[in-house]
């Protein structure tokens, strides 16, 4: 049965939480569960970052964490445990302190935690070191983050040792698994409800590049562009920019990630803003490229066109069963040939992609998976090392982009200092694929249209 979710008074975890029905989460840990041998998982929440002395960056929970659990505050432990046919989720959160939370906030604490979460059991986290023992006893398997020295980890390797050590367990830990592995594997294909949290996050995302590009006028600078978005994103409740925005006038476009933003917007230049909000923890990632005083020149024009028929060429390639590195192929190819054509390159194709000459311009990928985290870190092969197709439900951005450094004396010198990426985001569906970002304009008149909206 699907139960509703609880809501707290007082419990001011606005916007971010309540984001899907508890159940989903419970059906997650299950599926990891289903994954799992006799054994014991550790999922942590990430610590706390300090930005300067005692001051915090805005906290964000582990994705993985958060996949499994729903749960925003930090200091808190996720154990599945699987004896045979039996599953048991444990989560170890922190406690209620009222003088605590005079400074930072109201927390779940255990009471709230039990309450609102279908997991088995709640614990305050100083009780994990000492429950592990019990929750480790008689099972072979521990699925954690192998590489993390975070407490959590340290401390379930610490407890199986002890444990096969004393002797005080008949089946000791004797093998370790990557819990990320298994985890990231489930996340690749997303469901309904992360597919719409996504299509939120992109209407809000669309309004922030349309409302740029009616705002952009020579004279401004990188930096108040990016804020328009930080504030279009904010006050429509993301609380977050998905990653550092990308506001690149001019040549600064070369930069693949110019996140300086600090230089003025300068007539007859193009800027590249690569920029996406992330909405209850979920991702957009979107680029355009756009005349700063709402006019393409004819130079510009020719290379967007080029990058725009390489882009649209890519996404009509989308479909289950294709592979992701055909689609590099099949970009660098007609982006080697547009090249050519604009006489940055010479030769025959074959030999420069052969000698990847390409590459000076076009150096990236093509696309990467997106969904919690901008750049998903789920997997793009299988066990055996094969590459996995796509299949309904996964998400990839499709970016290609045309970079022409102003000092480069091969580039033509009407493109020199113009550069170009075009990104959108595109759900894999059963006949092909669906374009989340097909509302934000690109076509270049289309472009010239909502620039001419000037407010
Ligand atoms: N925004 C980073 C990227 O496009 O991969
Ligand atoms: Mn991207
Ligand atoms: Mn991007």
């Amino acid at each position: 049965m699907v139960s509703p979710v609880k809501k707290l008074c007082n419990y001011s975890e606005t916007g971010y939480n309540y984001a899907m029905n508890e159940a989903t989460y419970k059906d997650r840990r299950d599926a990891l569960a289903a994954k799992m041998d006799d054994g014991v998982a550790v999922i942590a929440a990430a610590a706390q970052k300090i930005r300067s002395n005692d001051t915090e960056y805005p906290y964000r929970p582990d994705s993985d964490f958060y996949y499994l659990t729903g749960f925003g505050e930090d200091n808190a432990i996720l154990v599945v445990s699987k004896r045979g046919p039996q599953v048991r989720s444990v989560l170890f959160v922190q406690p209620r302190d009222e003088t605590l939370e005079l400074w930072t906030g109201r927390r779940l604490g255990v009471d709230g935690a039990a309450e609102r979460f279908e997991v088995d059991e709640v614990f305050a986290v100083g009780e994990y070191a000492e429950k592990l023992p019990e929750l480790m006893q008689n099972l072979p398997q521990l699925y954690l983050d192998l590489f993390s020295e975070e407490y959590p980890y340290t401390a379930a390797k610490k407890a199986a040792e002890e444990l096969r050590r004393k002797r005080e367990t008949k089946r000791p830990v004797t093998q370790m698994t990557d819990v990320r592995r298994i985890i990231r594997r489930m996340r690749l294909v997303k469901s309904a409800e992360e597919i719409a949290l996504i299509r939120k996050g992109m209407e809000i995302t669309a309004q922030a590049h349309h409302h740029a590009m009616r705002i952009c006028r020579a004279g401004m600078m990188e930096y108040a562009l990016a804020a328009e978005y930080e504030y279009c994103f904010k006050k429509n409740g993301a609380y977050s920019d998905a990653y550092t925005t990308i506001v690149a006038g001019g040549d600064h476009a070369n930069t693949l990630h110019y996140v300086k933003n600090d230089d003025v917007l300068k007539p007859g230049e193009l800027v590249l803003i690569d920029a996406g909000c992330e909405y209850r923890y979920y991702a957009t990632d979107i680029t355009r490229t756009f005349p700063v005083d709402g006019r393409f020149g004819d130079a510009q024009r020719t290379v967007y066109e080029a990058v725009l028929e390489v882009q649209t060429a890519i996404i009509g390639k989308i479909a289950p069963g294709v592979l992701k590195s055909d689609l590099q192929k099949t970009a660098e190819r007609m982006l080697c040939e547009k090249m050519t054509q604009l006489g940055i390159l010479e030769g025959p194709i074959e030999k420069l992609l052969e000698e990847k000459k390409h590459k000076a311009y076009f150096p990236h990928g093509i696309g990467h998976w997106m969904g919690i985290d901008v750049h998903d870190p789920v997997p793009y092969f299988d066990e055996n090392g094969d590459e996995i197709p796509l299949e309904p439900g996964m998400i990839l951005t499709v970016e290609p982009g045309l970079y022409l450094p102003a000092d480069d004396p091969a580039v033509p010198e009407r493109y020199r200092g113009i550069g170009i990426r075009i990104e959108d985001d595109i759900l894999v569906t059963e006949t092909g694929s669906d374009n989340l970002s097909a509302m934000i304009v690109k076509h270049p008149d289309g472009i010239e249209a909502i620039c001419a909206q000037k407010r």
